[in-house]
């Protein structure tokens, strides 16, 4: 079985095959971040726009470069949402369309459940149901227990801003550029004072949800009160990341704590993080699983995968209308 997975949610084109044991045969990434860059942030018209250029040509090459020809494709996979309506429905219509010409099944996929299922590519990991996982991504912060596929519930999540968007905030307040989270990393690690002073919100409060939104107000009035050199700078980054981080890391305990499961999936963009992953290290009683790098941000492969998952289990329903779901809970 050969599927072809299809993002489009919001700043990467992504085009991916996979075969039935979950190898990746080809794939093909496209990254619309110097369009937007000089917004400071993902413009939605743009974002849509650029997909549609892009979408086809990404198609044909990763084609090419698995030597397959579309007639020979099981199945398509494209990412149904959250995310942006216009692009996600380049995915889906492209999807959806070259399934319906094939007459073979297309999947829509949840974005965040790809995010939580694509460390299974990886099986030296030994991961299987049930676990947990912390979801982090521009979009969402979520602990989630994932017991079966399909089968998730939200155990907390952020009240406000999700932490990539903070990391992307932050940065902006900064003048770090887009997208943030990597630019903060990077200017964290050049802290020599370490500084680490600033709260971890809501650490206190009884249940595993979050709050970011403050910490980002925090982080930049403590900015003016410096003199905004770069060491300054590069201690606010660091000082704000360990924030994060440590409020992740001490609701994740406390998530293990409460159910007894022992393995700690992150995914999400912000789980290239090395400082997070740092951190996570530190985790007693659980094993902690992060993707590989280059599957961590947005991508077509962990569509394809998650579409596999659900062909390979008989879980999906044909339909003959294009559909995308921007507001999409992981528990529907
Ligand atoms: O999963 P993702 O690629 O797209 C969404 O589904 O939103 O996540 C993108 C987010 C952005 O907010 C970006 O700043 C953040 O992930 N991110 C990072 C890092 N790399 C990407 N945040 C912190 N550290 C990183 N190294
Ligand atoms: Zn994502």
């Amino acid at each position: 079985m050969k599927v072809l997975g299809i993002e489009s949610s919001c700043d990467e084109t992504g085009v991916a095959i996979i075969d039935e044991s979950g190898k990746i045969l080809s794939e093909r990434l496209y990254s619309q971040i110097e369009l937007h860059a000089e917004y400071g942030g993902v413009v939605p018209e743009l974002a849509s726009r650029d997909h549609i250029r892009k979408i086809t040509p990404l198609l044909k090459e990763t084609l090419e470069q698995a030597n397959l020809g579309l007639d020979e494709l099981d199945a398509i996979a494209y990412t149904a949402g959250p995310g942006l309506v216009g692009a996600l429905f380049v995915g889906a219509s492209v999807g959806q369309s070259i399934a319906w010409s094939l007459d073979i099944p297309s999947i829509p996929v949840h974005h965040m459940e790809a995010h939580l299922l694509v460390p299974f590519l990886d099986q030296d990991t030994g991961l299987c149901f049930p676990f947990l996982c912390l979801l982090v991504s521009g979009g969402h912060t979520m602990i989630v227990q994932a017991n079966a596929l399909g089968d998730y519930q939200v155990l907390g999540q952020s009240r406000d801003d999700a932490v990539g968007e903070a990391f992307d905030k932050v940065a902006k307040q900064l003048d770090l550029g887009y997208p943030g989270g990597p630019a903060i990393e990077k200017l964290a690690k050049q802290s020599l004072s370490n500084r680490d002073d600033f709260p971890r919100p809501m650490k206190d409060h009884p249940s595993l949800d979050f709050s970011f939104s403050g910490l980002k107000t925090h982080t930049l009035l403590e900015y003016k009160k410096t003199k905004q050199t770069d060491e300054e700078k590069a201690d606010i980054a660091y000082a704000f990341q360990q924030a994060v981080t440590d409020t992740l890391f001490f609701k994740c305990q406390k998530a293990i704590e409460q159910t007894g499961l022992d393995t700690l999936v992150v995914a999400g963009g912000v789980s290239a993080n090395r400082g997070l992953r740092e951190k996570f290290k530190q985790l007693a009683h659980a094993n902690v699983i992060f993707p590989e790098m280059k599957l961590c941000t947005d991508n077509g492969v962990m569509i394809a995968y998650a579409g596999l998952q659900y062909a390979l289990a008989g879980k999906f329903a044909g339909t003959n209308e294009i559909k995308v779901y921007p507001r999409w809970s992981l528990q529907q």
